[in-house]
């Protein structure tokens, strides 16, 4: 069984086929951060008129690389979002003519749902029922999954994402978009402990985030500077990226805590962060947990994710045979809110 998934939430497209004997057997992205690096984020019309272009050509990719017989794929899997509507219409109907194209099904896949499944594609991967942070561009959830379909929402950010932040901060160091792993690379020259920023919401009773008093201390800080040297942007890179990896894993802690779970899975653009990976892994073996990671390309945004929980859906028969397009530019991972005072009961 071949399943072909088509990834355009943002500014990444992406085209992969998973296939249930030989895994993945193609995984391709154009990514976009060059063209939108010199507006310092994602241009949504720009990010769609790219996806047009990009999304012939990855399939056209397939057929001289892969030698491979469209008849041969069972069914289309695309991202219905969430996701900036116009990326999302393009992987959707693209998508969807193609699979009229060859008479075969379509799979709408969650693209955060994507993000978190992606771990199950590794080697080392989790049994359910087990915590997810999602910590991407877009989204800081805990989210507690019962089962394959069944997420429930322990607590999220209440303004910005974790990427969000990285990316602003970095902005205002003058470095790259996206500002993730630019944060990550500059901030090793820094000294570690010469500047200390807040760590919000670690003493609330709840699960949730809040980042944007984070990131408004950080950018005064920066603009008080009448100099931005590479020591300074270092020491400040350091000095948020701890805040921040301190605040996602005391959180990541008080979820195992509360719930009883002991797996925790990390997913979504900024697990790739190595200081995050290193304080989790730390935390979780002093809780005597387990922690699952994706492999470093796997969690910035790829189709190969969306074409396996595609071929998972698939399995299922969860699919649209009908000619509809559909996206949800606000979906939602989760189904419900995990009551906290249960959660103690239990
Ligand atoms: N090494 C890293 N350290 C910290 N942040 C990182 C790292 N690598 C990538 N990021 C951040 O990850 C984010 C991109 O992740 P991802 O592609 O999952 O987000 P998205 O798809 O735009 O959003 P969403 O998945 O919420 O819809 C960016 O904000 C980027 O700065
Ligand atoms: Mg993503």
């Amino acid at each position: 069984m071949k399943i072909l998934g088509i990834e355009t939430s943002c500014d990444d497209t992406g085209i992969a086929i998973y296939d249930d004997e030989n895994g993945l057997i193609f995984n391709e992205k154009f990514n976009q951060s060059l063209i939108h690096n010199k507006y310092g984020g994602v241009v949504p019309e720009i990010a769609s008129r790219e996806h047009t272009l990009n999304i012939s050509f990855l399939i056209e990719k397939i057929s001289k690389n892969l030698n491979i017989n469209f008849k041969k794929i069972n069914a289309i899997a695309y991202t219905c979002g969430p996701g900036l509507i116009g990326s999302l219409l393009v992987g959707a109907t693209f998508g969807s003519a193609l699979a009229y194209s060859l008479n075969i099904p379509t799979v709408l896949v969650n693209h955060l749902e994507a993000h978190l499944i992606s771990i199950m594609m590794e080697k080392k991967c989790p049994i359910f029922p087990f915590i997810g942070m999602l910590v991407s561009g877009k989204h800081t959830e805990l989210i507690y999954a019962h089962k394959f379909g069944k997420y429930s929402l322990l607590g999220k950010t209440r303004d910005d994402s974790a990427g969000e932040v990285f990316d602003k901060v970095a902005k205002n160091l003058n470095l790259n978009y996206p500002g993730g792993p630019e944060i990550a690379k500059i901030s090793k020259f820094g000294n570690f402990n010469k500047y200390f920023f807040p760590r919000p919401m670690l003493k609330t009773n709840n699960l949730d985030f809040s980042f944007s008093g984070l990131k408004t201390a950080v950018v005064n800080f920066i603009k008080k500077q009448s100099m931005l040297d590479f020591q300074l942007i270092s020491d400040v890179a350091n000095a948020f990226e701890e805040s921040i990896t301190d605040v996602l894993v005391t959180k990541c802690k008080h979820a195992l805590k509360k719930t009883r779970l002991k797996r925790l899975v990390i997913s979504g653009g900024v697990s790739a962060n190595i200081l995050l990976r290193r304080k989790l892994r730390h935390m979780v073996s002093k809780c005597k947990g387990e922690i699952f990671f994706v492999r470093p390309e796997f969690c910035t945004d790829n189709a190969a994710m969306i074409a396996y929980l595609g071929m998972l859906k698939f399995q299922l028969n969860q699919i649209q045979s009908n000619l509809n397009i559909y996206v949800d530019p606000k979906l939602k991972i989760y189904n419900s809110k995990m009551n906290l005072n249960f959660i103690s009961n239990i």
